[in-house]
């Protein structure tokens, strides 16, 4: 049955109570259509989230109800509400350096001891797979130039993905207010971004960085473009939204891209599944490097 064409409840009770109504049925048609487009799940738990992270597109469409703004999202010229439905309900939450020991574990155990085989034209690629506003890739730019202030005359690229638009957007511009800044170590700060002019608070991210990083939009259950091979990939804190299923296929799915020996970094409260173990081996904490002789 397609989400447009379920059955509805009239009169139903609001799941949550507020200005407009909100029926278990509303919540199920919009966590349906979310897994379907970016394998998200949502537990009725996440009413009032859904709820509050909508209500404002319901009052920017003059519509009455969330059974009105499911009728939308679910027919066939509903493509834009549905891409921006999906922006407002992804959990953009990062911060430069998150997981500190991850770019501890990049700098010393990868990028360090490939250094001279950069140097003498060796193709390095990492991929930061759920790259939100574009923190981690850019932690990841920050780590190599501390290893190589010229990286960019190198063939060293960071792919940095993300399926929500505006934040992929956000990164692109690479534009951060101090708070967001703070994270970043200030000899790192001071040497590879710049204050904004006319913008107080706000700092840029520098061309050296920059010129590392290329910003797409990809969603991770869709098709992936790039062949690979990567060095290594950041996919944190992103699958702890997907079912044990999806999880598992995006392991074996990057375990095609990595070369035997490449790195994958996954978030603290995720762990490769039963049926992906044999494709990687664990080293460390949250670190895994793909099977297989180098
Ligand atoms: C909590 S953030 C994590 C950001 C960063 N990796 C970190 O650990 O700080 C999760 C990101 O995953 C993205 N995301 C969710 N579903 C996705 C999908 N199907 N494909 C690609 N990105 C997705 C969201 O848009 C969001 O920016």
């Amino acid at each position: 049955m397609s989400v447009a064409s379920a059955p509805r409840q009239s009169q139903a009770a609001s799941l949550v109570d507020g200005e407009f109504a909100f029926t278990t049925e509303d919540f199920r048609q919009i966590a349906a259509l979310l897994y379907e487009q970016a394998g998200i799940t949502l537990s009725e738990s996440k009413g009032t989230l859904v709820y509050s992270r909508l209500a404002k597109r319901l009052r920017a469409l003059g519509l009455n109800s969330f059974s009105e703004y499911c009728d939308l999202v679910a027919s066939a010229d509903g493509g834009n509400e549905r891409a921006t439905m999906l922006n407002a309900l992804t959990t953009n939450v990062t911060r430069f350096f998150r997981e500190p020991h991850h770019f501890d574990h990049l700098r010393d155990q990868v990028l360090a001891p490939m250094i001279p085989a950069i140097k003498a034209g060796k193709r390095v690629r990492i991929w930061s797979a759920a790259c939100s506003s574009g923190q981690e890739p850019y932690s990841i730019a920050l780590t190599l130039l501390s290893l190589l202030p010229d990286a960019a005359n190198y063939d060293v690229k960071i792919l940095a993905s993300d399926i929500d638009s505006i934040m992929v957007g956000h990164g692109r511009e690479g534009l951060y207010n101090e708070d967001l800044v703070e994270p970043i170590p200030a000899a790192f700060r001071e040497r590879h971004m710049r204050r904004e002019e006319g913008q107080r608070g706000m700092w840029r991210m520098g061309e050296a960085a920059k010129a590392l990083v290329a910003f797409r939009e990809l969603n991770l259950i869709g098709a992936w473009p790039m062949k690979g091979p990567f060095d290594a990939i950041f996919c944190r804190n992103v699958v702890i939204y997907f079912d044990e299923p999806t999880q598992e296929r995006i392991w074996g799915r990057f375990a095609e891209l990595l070369q035997p020996g490449a790195y994958m970094y996954i978030g603290h409260s995720e762990r490769v599944g039963p049926q992906s173990a044999h494709l990687f081996n664990s080293d460390g904490l949250t670190v895994y490097r793909r099977t297989g002789a180098k």
